[in-house]
Formats: structure tokens, sequence, C-alpha cells
């Protein structure tokens, strides 16, 4: 059942080219340059005067909802919230009939979430369900949605159902996008054949990475402690590696926004201290490499997740993992692949149970 695979972890990983298209399949469709998701259309009115849109979420869930808000407010122009569920149900937030919840999970039983979203739908708020398992709470309490199409995600740690739900919510963009005018076709299509073409980048990495993922993975197998730094659209991907890096490995991991390194978390930055960077080429490529030397410059060790060409950030890092180049709105499905795999073999070098780490359990139904 592990088709081969020494664990579900690792399947579900490798998994990913073929669970990204199937939660594109039917619905990009780069010839006639459109996107069918009936569920927005369900919403349309709702969705084109939304006041804002505020999202609700946990764990790695609420990580893509932090993609999304900065790709939904880039790309759409409009106001959005992310919430961590379980803090969003305790406070009284103010909620009106103009706002639009996305409620992200992969289980569609998270109690945290679950309930949030009861609240507010008492409120009058209109609720749009990005769910893995069909039928579920979440799926049936949501007024309109779109399933991920991961498939049943075993391993504890969420892999294939994160990239899933980047994959919608990319599609949600920009099908709003274009609904609202706020996006030139010539960017639409531009970011839809960016979309299309992440399978096969998600696969180079799988065929060309894991060799050396594995050799960095031993090397820093026994650190006390990981700092993962992003910006822009891979600020949450630092979260995400860092929450991966926690849950498998026991390590301490903490994600930060690269540029806040200076507010606090630089007096942590030693010889012995792991930082692993996302330094994909985008609009902050230099501001990263700017970080970089900080970190460099106070004897820390850099790892970065770099693009496929890039020449100076290898110059300045102990160790790169590369992936292929994407447009800057698409890569946080991509960067996060060579991070999930250095959690992945860190916790087997480790020796632990990377499928069911302790403590934690799949689906958290109890508050
Ligand atoms: O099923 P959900 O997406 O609602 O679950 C949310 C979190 O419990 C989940 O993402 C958790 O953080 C994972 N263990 C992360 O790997």
């Amino acid at each position: 059942e592990k088709g081969g695979y020494d664990h579900f972890m690792l399947k579900e990983i490798f998994e990913q080219p073929t669970t990204i298209a199937d939660s594109l399949r039917g619905r990009l469709v780069l010839n006639e340059q459109k996107i069918i998701l009936s569920g927005v259309d369900a919403i349309q009115d709702k969705l084109a005067n939304a006041r804002r849109i505020i999202i609700v979420a946990c764990g790695t869930s609420w990580h893509a909802g932090l993609v999304a808000e900065y790709v939904i407010e880039e790309l759409c122009r409009v106001n959005v919230e992310v919430e961590y569920a379980s803090e969003f149900r305790y406070r009284n937030p103010v909620i009106s009939s103009d706002d639009v919840i996305i409620a992200i999970s992969q289980s569609g039983e998270t109690a945290d979430t679950l309930v949030a979203l009861e609240r507010a739908k008492e409120q009058g708020a209109t609720i749009f369900g990005i769910v893995n398992v069909v039928g579920s709470s979440i799926a049936r309490i949501s007024h309109a949605g779109c399933y991920t199409h991961a498939g049943p995600e075993i391993g504890v740690a969420s892999t294939k159902a994160y990239t899933a739900q980047l994959a919608v919510l990319m599609l949600f963009a920009l099908k709003l996008a274009k609904a609202k005018g706020t996006i030139s076709d010539e960017r639409f299509n531009e970011l839809c054949q960016e979309l299309n073409d992440i399978p096969e980048k998600v696969q180079w990495v799988l065929e060309n990475e894991v060799d050396n993922i594995k050799a960095i993975a031993y090397k820093y197998k026994d650190a006390r402690d990981v700092l993962y730094l992003g910006r822009g659209y891979n600020f949450p991907t630092a979260l995400e590696g860092a929450l991966k890096l926690k849950e498998i490995s026991y390590i301490h991991a903490e994600g930060y926004p690269a540029a806040e390194m200076k507010h606090g978390p630089i007096a942590l930055v030693d010889e012995e201290l792991p930082v692993v960077f996302i330094a994909s080429k985008d609009a902050y490529h230099e501001k990263i490499v700017s970080n970089i030397q900080e970190i460099k410059a106070r004897k820390g060790m850099v790892i970065s997740v770099m693009t496929q060409g890039d020449e100076v950030t290898p110059t300045i890092s102990n160790d790169v993992m590369v992936v292929p180049e994407a447009d800057e709105v698409i890569a946080p499905l991509l960067t996060v692949v060579p991070l999930q795999l250095l959690s992945y073999y860190i916790g087997v070098y480790r020796g632990l149970d990377v499928d069911k780490p302790r403590n934690l359990a799949k689906s958290v139904t109890v508050e």
C-alpha cells in the first residue's frame, strides 16, 4: 500500500506531480483561456462584491491560506485576512453578510475550523470550502466550494494536500481576478501556463535533487534549532518548512519573514545554527541575498532553496537545493518540495516514525 516507498510521507511527496495535475484537471482550460470552478460561479455575486475575504484554517492549511492572501490581494485587489480558526472562534470577530470566508482543510473535520465556520455562518457570512475529504463536515457546512484532488493523505505531516490546496487557491485567485477585471489577459494567460507547468517542475525536483537533499539532511540531522527565512510569496513557505521539520524530526524550528530577523531572531545566529533560506528568483531576490550575507557575517550555516541557473546564491550558501525557474506567484507550489524532502530525510536519519510522529493525530477533531 506504500507503493514500494518506505513511508507514506515519501510516497505522498512523490505523488505531488500527479495530485497537483489532478487538482487542476478539468478546471484549468488553457486553450480556452478560462478556469472552470462551479463553486466560484455559485457565489459569484457575493465574491464580486465581497468587502473582504477571510481565510480560516489551522496548521499547514493555514500556511496555504497565507500564500493565498498574497496572491488574492495582488491579483484580485480585495482585502484578505488569514485567521487561525482557534483564535477566530473564541474572539468576537466583526463579521457581516458582505464577508466571504474561505475555509481550508485537508480532513474537513478539524474541530476548531468547523466551529469557527458555524459562528461565521450564523452571522451571515458566505462560506467557501477548500477541502480534500469528500462529504466531510466542513464540505457539508460550506455554501459552495472546490475539492482538492490530492487523494487520501495517510502521513500525519501534510504534504500533497498542501500543494493541492495551493493549486486550487491559485485557480480561485485567477478566476476571481478575471471576473473582476483586475488582471490583464496577458498576465492571466501567463500565470495559467505557469500553473500548468508546475507538475513537471515538481517532477524535476524529485528526479534531480533527492540525493543532494539526502546528503544535506545527513549533514544537519543533529542540529538543535533551525531557522527558516523567506520573503513575500515564500514567507509562508518558511513557516511550512519549519512546521514540517518540527513535526517529523522533533528539532526546534522557526519560520520568519527574512527581514524580521534583525528585529530579534538574529541574536540566535552562531556557527551552530543552520538557517534555511527560500531564495528562489523573484522580486525580492536581491533583498534575500543581503539577508543571507547578514547570516554569513555572523557565521551561521546557510542552506538555500534557489532557482536553477542562479550564480550568486551558491557562492554565499553552505548548501543549496535547486528548483526550476517559476513565476514568483506560483513558486510556493515548488519551493516547498525540497523542504518536505529535507524534513523527511532528517526524520529518517534520526530513526523516527515519520508517518506517525509522537503526540500528533492526522485529524484534530477535539479543541
Ligand atoms: O485537516 P486540516 O487541514 O484541517 O488539518 C489542519 C492541521 O491540523 C494540519 O495541517 C496539521 O498542522 C498537519 N499535521 C501539518 O502537517
